[in-house]
């Protein structure tokens, strides 16, 4: 009998696309998403139910009567300079939205999760690549809602060994090489795609200041395939199916790239211009953000194999022109 996976927030960027290959490997999925910020067209059709994660009573239904035997959590709001405004809605939905889905897997007897954490756990780190034994210290309200959902992923593990691997993704970018799936946010914060529009609109894009203590000044990113994002969730499950315990890793390639590094990046794959222009720093961006994934890679066999700087704007610029038709 394939496993059957409850995916929450699956209409969303990375959700659907490990749903699309959650389903590639033969599990069974069902996507839980209240379309508040996710796309239903994302959604294989007959997978989707519409559910707020507030809702633990139909969490629950969903969780008994579609015999979920693990979740993959993504269902959460993702944008850091909305966080620092509104607070209370980012801990509410990814707090309180996470705990109640945790109450509704604690009735159903589901003891298997996979929880999508953040880099941005590590606030301000003091090293690059950064450990997973770096301390978790947050300078957002969208870090710290993750911490919290972290810290009671550990005692839910102690006391009702609810067992969690959670993954701290560094900047998932790309798109599936069949494009089936992409990045479709509005409003659309992210580097990657803002460097597509311009390109489209002839509107400059602002890079985020140019004094930062790095070789071109311009901040560092680890940029990760969503599909090698994807496969890491898959590893992950595949761990928790085979008994693991409960575990925290990075997801990211080690290799950093900066802000200027990835606009030449974009114009060598569309070979044209990216009109652009150079304002301030934006608020709580660290220099250098690269992840040090050598517990994921040596624990659970996974090893990015789709996110060179080049796959990655390839398969993201091939979505950008699709999904503008
Ligand atoms: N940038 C610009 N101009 C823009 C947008 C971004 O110069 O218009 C720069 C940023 O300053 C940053 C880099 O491009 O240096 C990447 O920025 P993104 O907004 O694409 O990604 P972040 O690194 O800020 O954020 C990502 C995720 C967050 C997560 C964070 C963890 O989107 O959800 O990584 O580090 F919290």
């Amino acid at each position: 009998m394939p496993h059957r996976i409850l995916v929450t927030g699956g209409a969303g960027y990375i959700g659907s696309n490990t749903t699309l290959q959650l389903l590639d490997a033969g599990y069974e999925v069902v996507v839980a998403d209240n379309l508040s910020r996710g796309h239903e067209a994302a959604v294989p059709p007959g997978l989707l139910r519409v559910v707020d994660m507030h809702d633990t009573e139909r969490l629950f239904n969903i969780l008994q009567a579609e015999q979920i035997d693990a979740v993959i959590h993504f269902a959460a709001y993702i944008a850091v300079g909305e966080s620092m405004k509104l607070p209370e809605v980012y801990f509410y939905n990814n707090v309180a939205g996470s705990l109640s889905l945790i109450r509704a897997m604690l009735r159903a007897d589901v003891k298997k999760i996979v929880f999508s954490s953040t880099a941005a756990a590590y606030g301000m780190p003091s090293r690059s690549p950064i450990p997973e034994s770096e301390p978790s210290a947050p300078i957002n309200a969208y870090g710290e809602s993750k911490v919290m959902v972290e810290r009671l992923l550990d005692w839910f593990d102690q006391l009702h060994q609810l067992r969690s691997v959670r993954l701290r993704y560094f900047n998932a970018s790309g798109a599936d090489p069949a494009c089936r799936a992409g990045e479709d946010h509005e409003p659309e914060t992210h580097l990657i795609p803002l460097l597509f529009r311009a390109i489209e609109t002839g509107q400059p894009v602002t890079l985020f200041g140019d004094d930062y203590p790095t070789p071109d000044g311009t901040c560092i990113r680890d940029y990760i395939h969503v599909t090698d994002l994807a496969q890491a969730h898959i590893s992950a499950l595949e761990s928790l199916f085979a008994g693991g315990p409960s575990a925290t890793y990075n997801v990211g390639t080690g290799a950093g790239y900066s802000v200027r590094e990835v606009l030449d990046a974009v114009e060598a794959v569309t070979g044209r211009k990216v009109p652009h222009v150079i304002g301030p720093r934006r608020e709580g961006d660290p220099p250098a953000l690269v992840a040090d994934s050598t517990r994921l890679r040596t624990e659970l066999g996974w090893a990015p194999r789709h996110s060179d700087l080049k796959t990655i704007m390839a398969t993201a610029w091939a979505w950008a022109q699709r999904a503008h038709k």
